[in-house]
C-alpha cells in the first residue's frame, strides 16, 4: 500500500465538541495528525477529507478507487441514508473499511443498518478514535489485498 483516503461524513468536523461523551474529546484534527505521524513513518501518502455533503464523499469514493488507493471511511450519519455512497463504493471498486468512533449497534435501532457494511471489506467500530487507527493496522497488515 502507497496511499491511503481517510473520508469523513457530516458532523464530523465538530469532534471535539460535539457529544463528547458519545465521540470523545479530540478533535478531527487531532485524528488526522496521528495518522499523518503513522503514514509519514511507513512512507504511505495520506488523504485526510471530510465533508457535509454526500456528492463530495461520491466523489472522493470514486478518485480513491480509480487510483486503486484503500479508503478508511467514517460516513457518519449518510452510513444510515446513502445508497449513493453503497453505489460509489461498488461501482468504482474501492476497497473500504466502514470505521465509527461509537457501537453503533449499541445506540438508537436507525443507526444499526449500515448502507456501507455490505460493500466494505470490514468494520472497524466501538474504539473512539482508535477505530481509525486499528483501520489503518488492518491495511497496513494486508486488508487491502484481495482475500483468497
Ligand atoms: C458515527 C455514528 C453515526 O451513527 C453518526 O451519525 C455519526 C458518527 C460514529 O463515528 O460513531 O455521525 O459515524
Amino acid at each position: 500500500m502507497k496511499a491511503v483516503y481517510v473520508l469523513n461524513g457530516p458532523n464530523l468536523n465538530l469532534l471535539g465538541t460535539r457529544e463528547p461523551a458519545t465521540y470523545g474529546s479530540e478533535t478531527l484534527a487531532d485524528i488526522e495528525t496521528r495518522l499523518a505521524a503513522t503514514c509519514a513513518r511507513m512512507g504511505i501518502a495520506l488523504t485526510f477529507r471530510q465533508s457535509n455533503h454526500e456528492g463530495d464523499l461520491v466523489t472522493w469514493i470514486q478518485e480513491a478507487g480509480a487510483a486503486e488507493i484503500p479508503i478508511i471511511l467514517n460516513a457518519g450519519a449518510y452510513t444510515h441514508t446513502s445508497i449513493a455512497l453503497h453505489d460509489a463504493i461498488r461501482g468504482a471498486k474501492a476497497v473500504c473499511i466502514e470505521v465509527h468512533l461509537s457501537n453503533t449497534h449499541a445506540r438508537e435501532t436507525f443507526r444499526h443498518h449500515s448502507f456501507i457494511s455490505p460493500v466494505a471489506r470490514g468494520v472497524i467500530l466501538g474504539f473512539g478514535s482508535l477505530s481509525y487507527d486499528l483501520a489503518l493496522q488492518a491495511l497496513l497488515s494486508g486488508a487491502d489485498q484481495p482475500k483468497s
